[in-house]
């Protein structure tokens, strides 16, 4: 781990694989129809790149890659090959521009977030009306889709009516993948709970080709998602106490309670922070993946430069 937290792999430059896409997270290359995605070690949270997190890229990625193989019957996927931990090859695809959140529980503390919309006054989210006397961290009635802008500085709740309204998407398109986001959540659902654990909400990307709707960027992955442990849901709920959670909320709950949200100087990450999120990031990866996270003897920044270098 102390070899690592110097080693993290943090940005990349390999130009000759493509078309180049820094992402906050991921560095992309893209030629011939296939886009190398690069699962750097950059953490980010409020729309904003905040430090390193050692073994992070190699446990999103494992943790994606695992669901994108247990909801291939649901959906097929961009995912070709996975030539190193931290590197995948998948198929480009035409972007849908709208993320597709889906939310089984009220919660979160970033301005997307039902939570922070809630309980600042707002009750209707995305097109979704919400009912009085919801409490924080609470199970809705029925999971909910709360789509996002996706292309624009910061995301945006957004309905249906108005994402066809603004000519993002068709209707048929969205009722399609709609459909899909919520196949897709029962899914993750359903694994999560057989591991333990509540998929507490999660955002899909996906992207066209040749015709079809294909799942791309990453599935179920704490980015992406929010986990708690299932055992001490109710009695934590009950006590109106933070939730154990197996996701990035604890490090956004860090940045609250510093006075950031997402605008201004961000304060720096200690090492201790760096290696308690670390620790969720593997815990979750063999929870999910069911197998032990095997640290490879070179460190990711090593490894992926000799694979990858021109
Ligand atoms: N198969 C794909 N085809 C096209 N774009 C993709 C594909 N998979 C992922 N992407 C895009 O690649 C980027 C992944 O990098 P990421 O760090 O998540 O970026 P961002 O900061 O935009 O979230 C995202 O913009 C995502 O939409
Ligand atoms: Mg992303």
């Amino acid at each position: 781990m102390a070899e690592e937290l110097s080693g993290t792999l943090e940005r990349t430059s390999f130009t000759h694989l493509g078309v180049t896409h820094t992402g906050k997270v991921r560095d992309s290359y893209v030629s011939g129809g296939v886009r190398t995605i690069v699962s750097s070690d950059r953490q980010s949270a409020f729309d904003r790149v905040l430090g390193t997190i050692p073994f992070k890229g190699q446990a999103l990625n494992a943790i994606a890659n695992f669901w994108f193989d247990a909801t291939a019957d649901i959906v097929p996927n961009h995912l070709l090959e996975v030539p190193d931990p931290n590197v995948i090859r998948a198929r480009e695809c035409e972007l849908v521009t709208l993320e597709f959140v889906v939310r089984a529980y009220i919660t979160g503390v970033t301005k997307t977030s039902l939570w922070f919309n809630y309980e600042s006054g707002e009750r209707e989210v995305a097109g979704n009306r919400l009912p009085e006397g919801l409490r924080k961290n609470q199970r809705l009635q029925q999971p909910i889709l709360t789509p996002t802008t996706k292309l624009e500085e910061h995301d945006r709740n957004i309905s249906r009516a108005d994402a066809i309204g603004e000519g993002l998407i068709t209707a048929s398109l969205f009722d399609r993948v709609a459909d899909l986001s919520f196949a897709l959540f029962a899914r993750g659902t359903e694994v999560a709970s057989e591991r333990g654990l509540i998929l507490v909400d999660t955002k899909y990307e996906f992207g066209v080709l040749g015709g079809d709707v294909f799942l791309i960027d990453e599935v179920h992955t704490p980015d992406s998602s929010r986990y708690w442990y299932a055992d001490t849901y109710e009695s934590l709920f009950e006590d109106g106490k933070d939730q154990r959670a197996l996701d990035k909320e604890p490090l956004r709950e860090w940045f609250v309670e510093r006075g950031f949200r997402g605008d201004g100087t961000p304060p720096a990450l200690p090492d201790d922070v760096r290696v308690a999120t670390a620790a969720r990031y593997i815990a979750l990866a063999e929870e999910i993946t069911q197998r032990p996270f095997e640290a490879t003897p070179d460190t990711a920044v090593d490894r992926v430069n000799s694979l990858l270098a021109g």
